[in-house]
């Protein structure tokens, strides 16, 4: 037991973590972005509210959201100590100037893109998580689809939805790759795949998150 506490407490270990947390978050990701994309079809929300009422009461759904939460929080918080760790190993400061023209724009903002994240995930959840399980959703007073729809009917929330992709499609442009790489996952056939499927993934997937707001906004 005693070196599976010393792994996870050093430096490779807490990276480890983060990146196992942040493939499952991609997983996660890329499931909630196809639920969602139903909310495009052109059949007043059935086949959405139907997804949202099957998701509500899968007890298997249930278990895995609770790792999920589980794996937010300890993503974000192993980031900002990791990040914190890093520039106190740098004297308190940033990149040196040569140093930061090597890295890229997303690799050198990792903290900064997930705390924009994580805020927009805390606003995402308490308009739309809060409202679907405990709100008006759950009690039946609006259709989930309906929800979606007055929500983003709002220009501000749609547009604050369409911004944040931003900041999710540089994390994960950086992120993917490099949660492959601190796994050891090198191969000089396989790597150039991996940074490929990564840098995809990281324009699709926001750009499909952002286009459902748009729809709504725009009509
Ligand atoms: C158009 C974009 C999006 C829509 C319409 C949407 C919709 C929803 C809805 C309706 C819920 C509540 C589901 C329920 O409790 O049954 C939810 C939960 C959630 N969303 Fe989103 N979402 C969007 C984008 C995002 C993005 C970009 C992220 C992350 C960066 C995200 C992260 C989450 C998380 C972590 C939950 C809680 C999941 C759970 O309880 O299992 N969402 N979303």
């Amino acid at each position: 037991m005693n070196w599976i506490t010393e792994f996870f407490t050093s430096t490779i270990g807490k990276k480890v973590i983060m990146s196992l947390t942040g493939l499952f978050l991609c997983l996660f990701l890329l499931i909630h972005l196809v639920g969602n994309l139903q909310l495009l079809l052109n059949d007043g929300g059935a086949a959405f509210n139907a997804y949202s009422e099957m998701m509500s009461k899968n007890p298997f759904i249930k278990a895995v959201s609770f790792i999920l939460y589980f794996s937010i929080l300890l993503h974000t918080v192993r980031g900002i100590l990791l990040w914190q760790q890093n520039r106190a190993a740098r004297g308190g400061v940033g990149y040196a100037v040569k140093k930061a023209n090597d890295a890229s724009f997303a690799s050198r903002n990792m903290a900064l893109l997930g705390s924009l994240m994580f805020i927009f995930i805390a606003i995402h959840m308490a308009q739309f998580w809060y409202q679907f399980k405990f709100g008006d959703v759950a009690s039946g007073s609006i259709a989930p689809y309906d929800k979606i729809a007055t929500a983003f009917e709002v220009p501000w929330i749609a547009i604050l939805y369409v911004v944040a992709q931003i900041a999710i499609a540089f994390h994960l442009w950086h992120g993917f790759q490099s949660a492959f790489q601190t796994l050891g996952l090198n191969h000089s056939k396989y790597t150039p795949m991996v940074k490929g499927l990564g840098y995809v993934f990281s324009i699709l997937v926001p750009l499909g998150f952002a286009i459902i707001p748009l729809k709504f906004l725009l009509g």
